[in-house]
């Protein structure tokens, strides 16, 4: 069984690149600078492939690992060259436009929305991983992939583009609002100076805004200009920023109390 990542030496294209030859696939890669693949393909044993539809012609299972904004480009390149006995996943993290785009110009074999939802920093495979089929044939295979990945310890959820989306605004668009908002105000602060002090809140927001502020930007764009309604959750925030900041200014400790019990309640904490 042969997988082709198309964008196979970005950095979630190199961690899949990885898992897949220790399932004992054989792994072809494509990518965008071709400098970037050779260099990869020397530290680990994967085939470069000319191009993308050279990766997937000698393909079983298509994985498409380049960021949204160069989805469309990829699969309208490769669409007329997909075989029936073909398995297509795209693996962007917004599901709803990425499936869309993938209907539109692929005609035969399987197509398949997933959302691996962890970033190439993770160490194992006790991680989350979504499947958006669309169809019966989709949801058929999608069921297989279930078991696969499963046995292989990953968690799994099957739910339509829409409802990810919809779960992805809060998970990802919002924490990731958070700690770009964070860092920010951390950095108008003596920031320096927190380390050596710091307990646990503040590491564990730390790592929040660390690993956020060092992602791609290209990415996190996206993501929170493509996800739905993640606006109207940071306008939410910001009301609630409001709310709690006038209580502190008007030194109601009362107020302040009955507003944390009624939290710890509604959140089950
Ligand atoms: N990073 C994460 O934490 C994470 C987590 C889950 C899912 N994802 C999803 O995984 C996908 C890849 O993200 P990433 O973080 O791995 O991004 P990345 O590091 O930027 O990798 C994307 C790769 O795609 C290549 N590429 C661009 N256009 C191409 C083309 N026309 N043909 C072939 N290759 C092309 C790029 O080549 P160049 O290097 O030459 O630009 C790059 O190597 C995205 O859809 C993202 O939403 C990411």
């Amino acid at each position: 069984m042969k997988v082709a990542i198309l964008g196979g030496a970005g950095v979630m294209g190199r961690w899949f690149s990885k898992f897949f030859i220790e399932q004992g696939y054989e792994v072809i890669i494509s990518g965008r600078t071709s400098q970037k693949v050779v260099d990869f393909s020397k530290k680990i044993l994967v085939e470069v492939a000319a191009n993308n539809i050279d990766a997937l012609k000698k393909a079983d299972i298509i994985m498409i690992s380049v960021l949204m904004q160069n989805l469309e480009d990829v699969v309208k390149e490769i669409a007329p060259y997909v075989r029936g006995n073909q398995i297509v996943w795209d693996i962007t993290s917004v599901k709803e436009i990425p499936v869309e785009i993938m209907h539109r110009y692929i005609k035969k074999g399987t197509i398949l929305g997933t959302h691996p939802v962890f970033g190439p920093r993770a160490r194992d495979t006790n991680q989350n991983f979504i499947l958006t089929p669309i169809n019966e044939k989709e949801k058929k295979y999608a069921e297989e992939l279930r078991k696969w990945l499963e046995e292989r310890g990953f968690t799994v959820s099957i739910m339509t583009p829409k409802k990810h989306d919809e779960l992805m605004a809060v998970i990802l668009g919002f924490s990731h609002f958070i700690g770009l908002t964070v860092g920010d105000t951390w950095a108008d602060l003596n920031f320096k100076e927190f380390d050596k002090a710091a307990g646990i809140s503040f590491k564990t927001l730390s790592t929040l805004v660390g690993n956020v502020v060092s992602t791609n930007p290209e990415f996190y764009s996206v993501l929170q200009m493509s996800l739905p309604d993640v606006d109207k959750v940071e306008t939410l925030f910001r009301e609630k920023v409001d709310k709690w900041l006038e209580i502190i200014k008007n030194k109601d400790k009362e107020r302040f109390a009955e507003e944390m019990t009624t939290l710890r309640k509604k959140l089950d904490c």
